[in-house]
């Protein structure tokens, strides 16, 4: 057999199972999430008929001949060669992903998971700052966004690499998202809903007015996940996930993943880049970089994914109940929640936040809330907590709570903590799967 017979032998290989996405791909979000790619054929043909995807924890894949071998590591013949760049594990959860993205749209999408969601976001914000296109460069983001993206874009970009980094404050305000985006802007970058301070951007204005300019938009999806929200629907470009938040609610992987639609905007990219941004990731920078997912991990998201639309329903409907509770207790300065009508962008939200498949409102699960009394009174508060875990993670099943100034957003230093708005007296509560009831008990013991 020449090259060429064994590069159209697997390429119709993978047009059988291109074919077989495309027919999953029509259905309702919850089937995509119980079988994604992992299709009958692909469990009797490369699984022994297991029914769920197997933990592939062999580093590398074997090759039959030189000629597969050598087609394969040109990209030529799609194969898992080496689990650094591709793992049959960790595909079944970007193709899913990519699927859970693209939900609803006829957008072709991809997907790159990566080994942690910081790791995904540097990933898909790197390539924009090129040095290829000479001249001065800078990035558009708003202030609310996590800490340690805050991190990355203050020390990484700006201070190692001289990149400009432009903070929007009010993220509502259209005309500083104008004002800021410039032709030497690379990449616009929100996250909604923000975490901690919940506050959320108007997704298809600011796409908008990135594309104007021929930049793309990146968002941190995390905290509404797909079930939520899909902001490439909304026209941003590449949306992140650290998957180690609610897409895996079990608390026992830490992941990421950058999806991108085709043909993305971009004035520093050429054609085949912005065609298959994340599948160009995958394959390009972050196998010299290094930050792929174990299998385990991967397995684990995937086991987590199959009720993610229950899950984040009922994660939000126990949310919704502290929120009420909280915002009329004595010792509740205010409670951040999108739910709420007292949240400054509950319209907005209301816009934004689906529950996929129904159309219900459903904001989430993640609050925050100021105690009276400063932050030695929030102190108090969390240190009452008993079956409320402390700890810097969310997105659990189980409720967890923590004090942002000193824990997640410590080394943002408290001018950038004031831009970002976040007290000493903030207490981040991520609601989890308890029983309402009890949770608001728990709660009110510790406040009062
Ligand atoms: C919104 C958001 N984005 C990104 C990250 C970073 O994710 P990871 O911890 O998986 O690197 C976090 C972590 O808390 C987050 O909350």
């Amino acid at each position: 057999m020449t090259l060429e017979d064994v590069v159209a032998r697997a390429k119709v290989k993978q047009g059988i199972w291109e074919e077989e996405i495309r027919l999953m791909r029509a259905k309702k979000f919850s089937t995509i999430c119980v079988h994604g790619a992992y299709t009958k054929r692909e469990a009797l043909d490369n699984n022994h008929g297991a029914i769920i995807e197997p933990v592939c924890s062999a580093t590398s894949q074997a090759f039959g001949d030189s000629d597969l071998l050598e087609a394969a590591l040109a990209y030529k013949a799609s194969a898992w060669a080496y689990s650094r760049i591709a793992n049959p594990t960790v595909g079944y959860l970007e193709i899913m992903l990519s699927m859970l993205e693209g939900y609803g749209t006829n957008l072709k999408t991809t997907a790159c998971c990566t080994s942690s969601g910081m790791a995904a976001i540097k990933a898909a914000a790197e390539p924009f700052l090129t040095d290829e296109k000479p001249g001065k460069k800078n990035i558009v983001s708003m202030a609310q966004v996590y800490g340690g993206t805050f991190q990355l874009f203050t020390e990484r970009f700006a201070r190692e690499r001289g990149v400009e980094v432009r903070w929007v404050e009010n993220p509502d305000d259209e005309g500083e998202w104008a004002k800021k985006i410039d032709s030497d802007t690379r990449f616009v970058y929100g996250e909604s809903p923000s975490n901690p301070g919940i506050v959320l951007f108007d997704i298809e204005k600011v796409a908008k007015l990135a594309h104007a300019k021929g930049v793309p938009l990146i968002t941190d999806s995390t905290i509404a996940t797909p079930a939520l929200c899909r902001p490439l629907e909304h026209g941003s470009d590449i949306v992140v996930h650290s998957l180690t938040k609610s897409m895996t609610w079990s608390g026992r992987a830490v992941d990421g993943v950058l999806i991108s639609k085709e043909n993305i905007t971009s004035n520093v990219l050429n054609a085949d880049i912005k065609r298959d941004f994340a599948g160009w990731v995958k394959l390009w920078p972050l196998r010299d970089a290094g930050a792929c997912v174990s299998p385990d991990s991967a397995s684990r998201t995937l086991d987590c994914i199959r009720v993610l639309r229950s899950t984040m329903d009922l994660l939000s409907q126990n949310t919704m109940a502290v929120a009420e509770y909280l915002e009329n207790h004595p010792r509740v300065e205010k409670v951040n929640y999108p739910g709420l009508k007292s949240h400054p962008q509950h319209e907005l939200a209301k816009r934004y936040m689906r529950l996929v498949d129904s159309g219900e409102n459903r904001f989430g699960h993640l609050l925050s809330f100021e105690v009276k009394g400063g932050h030695a009174a929030a102190r108090k508060v969390l240190d009452r907590l008993n079956f409320v875990f402390s700890a810097t993670d969310l997105g659990r099943i189980k409720s967890i709570a923590v004090i942002p100034t000193i824990s997640t957003h410590q080394q943002q230093g408290e001018e950038a903590r004031k831009i970002a708005k976040i007290p000493g007296n903030l207490i981040r509560l991520c609601v989890g799967a308890e029983d309402s009831g009890d949770l608001n008990a728990e709660l009110g013991k510790a406040l009062g």
